[in-house]
C-alpha cells in the first residue's frame, strides 16, 4: 500500500519524472493506492512488460462487455452511437481482428512517405514564431503540428485546425462529470461525421477512405465502427505526440551543450529522440483485472483496476543502468514508452517521424533556445503526464 494520487500528486505536478524516480525508491514495483476509488499501480519494468502481455488477466475491456453494451444501449437514446476507441478497448481475439486494418495504414513505409509533409508543417509553425525570439512551445508548435498531421492523414481540411485543437483541449481537460469522456468522444465523432459519410461513396487517398474498404470475417465496415476508429486515432495520435514533443524540447532547452552536440551531428537526432522517449516516458494505460490472481507477490481481485505506470518502467534501475542519466550511447535502450504486448502502439513509426523531424527543424532553424525564466512550465497528470505550457526564449 502506498498513498499516491496519479492526478493531483503535488510533486508529480512540480517535476514529474523526479517524482517518478522517488516513487521507484519509496514504493514497491507493484502497489495499491486508496486514491481515485482505489487501484493498483505497476512501476517496475519487468512487471509492466509481463502485465501488458498477459491480456487474459489484465484486460483492456475496462468495463466487462455486458456492462458496456448496456451502457451503450442506454446512452444511445440520448446521444446516438457511443464511440468506443477501437481496438484499444478490446482483448484478443476481437482485438486482433480490429487491429488489422490499421496495421497496413501505419506501416513504416506508409509513414516514411509522410516525412516531408511533416517537415513542411513543422517549418511553417517555426516561421510564425522565429522572429519574435520566444514562444509558448505547447500551443504554438507541439499542439498544432500533430493536429495538422492528423487532419492530412484523415483527409480533413487544414482550415479546420483551430476547431480540432479546441477539441483536443477539451478532451485533455479533467472530466467534470463521470459521463464527460463519453460526451467528448461523441463530440469528436460529430466533428468527423460529414467526412466519414462523404468518403463512403467518394473515396480519396486518405485513411478514412482506406478504412471504409475493410472487411471483418466477410462482413463490411459499418458507419459506427468508422466512428470508433476515427475517435481512437484522435485520442491516440494527438495528446501523445504533443507531450512527447513537450518533454523532448524541455530537455533540449535545459541542456544547451546537448543542443550544440546535435546541431554539429544531426545524424544522431533519431537516437536522441529514442533516449528522450525512454527518459521521459509519459503514458499510463489502464487495465481491469479479469480474474483473481497473484502477481509480483500480491493478491489481486477480479474487477480491480490497474495502471501500467510506464514512466516508472523506463526509469527502473533493475532494467537500465543509471536510468536517470540521459545517455544516447547506452547499451540497452529498449524502452517501453510505446507499450508492449498486443496493444503496442500502432502509431510508433509516425510518432518517431514527427518527433525526429521536429527536433531536426528546431535545431536547424533556431539559435540556442532555453526555458523562459520568467514563466513557469505547467504540467498536469493522469493517464498521460502532460505539459500544458512550455515558455521558451532565444536570442
Ligand atoms: C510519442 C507518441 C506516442 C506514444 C508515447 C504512444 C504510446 C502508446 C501506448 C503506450 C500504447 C499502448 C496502450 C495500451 O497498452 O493500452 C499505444 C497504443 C496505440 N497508439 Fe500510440 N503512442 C504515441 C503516438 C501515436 C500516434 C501518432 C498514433 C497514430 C496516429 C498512435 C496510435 C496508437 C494506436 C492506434 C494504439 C492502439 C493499438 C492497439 O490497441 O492495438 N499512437 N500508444
Amino acid at each position: 500500500m502506498y498513498d499516491f494520487d496519479m492526478f493531483v500528486d503535488p510533486a508529480l505536478l512540480q517535476d514529474p519524472h523526479e517524482r517518478v524516480r522517488e516513487l521507484l525508491r519509496d514504493a514497491p514495483p507493484v502497489f495499491w493506492t486508496p486514491r481515485n476509488g482505489g487501484h493498483w499501480v505497476v512501476t517496475g519494468f519487468r512487471e509492466n512488460y509481463d502485465a501488458s502481455r498477459d491480456f487474459e488477466t489484465f484486460s483492456s475491456e475496462i468495463y466487462p462487455r455486458p456492462m458496456m453494451d448496456g451502457m451503450r444501449a442506454m446512452l444511445a437514446q440520448q446521444i446516438g452511437h457511443v464511440p468506443l476507441p477501437t481496438p484499444i478497448n478490446l482483448d484478443p481475439p476481437d482485438h486482433t481482428k480490429f487491429r488489422r486494418p490499421l496495421q497496413l495504414a501505419f506501416s513504416p513505409k506508409a509513414m516514411l512517405a509522410r516525412k516531408e509533409e511533416v517537415r513542411n508543417l513543422a517549418n511553417s509553425l517555426i516561421d510564425a514564431v522565429i522572429e519574435q525570439g520566444h514562444c509558448d512551445f505547447v500551443p504554438d508548435i507541439a499542439e498544432p503540428l500533430p493536429v495538422q498531421v492528423f487532419l492530412k492523414m484523415m483527409g480533413l481540411p487544414l482550415e479546420r485546425s483551430a476547431e480540432f485543437r479546441d477539441l483536443v483541449h477539451e478532451f485533455m481537460s479533467p472530466p467534470d462529470t463521470e459521463l464527460a469522456p463519453i460526451y467528448r468522444m461523441r463530440k469528436v465523432a460529430n466533428a468527423m461525421k460529414g467526412e466519414i459519410e462523404a468518403r463512403r461513396t467518394d473515396p480519396k487517398d486518405d485513411l478514412l477512405s482506406l478504412l471504409w474498404t475493410s472487411e471483418f470475417d466477410g462482413e463490411p465496415m459499418t458507419f459506427e465502427l468508422m466512428e470508433d476508429y476515427a475517435v481512437l486515432l484522435f485520442i491516440a495520435g494527438l495528446d501523445t505526440v504533443i507531450n512527447g514533443m513537450g518533454f523532448g524540447v524541455r530537455h533540449l532547452a535545459q541542456n544547451p551543450a546537448f543542443q550544440e552536440e546535435l546541431r554539429a551531428n544531426p545524424k544522431r537526432i533519431p537516437e536522441a529522440a529514442e533516449e528522450l522517449l525512454r527518459r521521459y516516458t509519459f503514458t499510463v494505460p489502464t487495465r481491469r483485472i479479469a480474474k483473481d490472481v497473484e502477481f509480483a507477490g500480491v493478491e489481486m481481485k477480479d474487477g480491480d483496476r490497474l495502471m501500467l505506470f510506464l514512466p516508472g518502467a523506463d526509469l527502473d534501475q533493475r532494467e537500465f543502468a543509471k536510468p536517470e542519466a540521459f545517455d544516447i550511447d547506452r547499451e540497452n535502450n529498449v524502452h517501453i514508452a510505446f507499450g508492449a504486448g498486443p496493444h503496442r502502439c500502432l502509431g510508433s513509426h509516425l510518432a518517431r517521424i514527427e518527433l525526429q523531424v521536429l527536433y531536426e527543424q528546431m535545431l536547424a532553424r533556431l539559435p540556442t533556445f532555453r526555458l523562459d525564466d520568467a514563466k513557469p512550465t505547467v504540467f498536469h497528470a493522469g493517464n498521460i503526464i502532460a505539459i500544458d505550457s512550455l515558455p521558451l526564449r532565444w536570442d
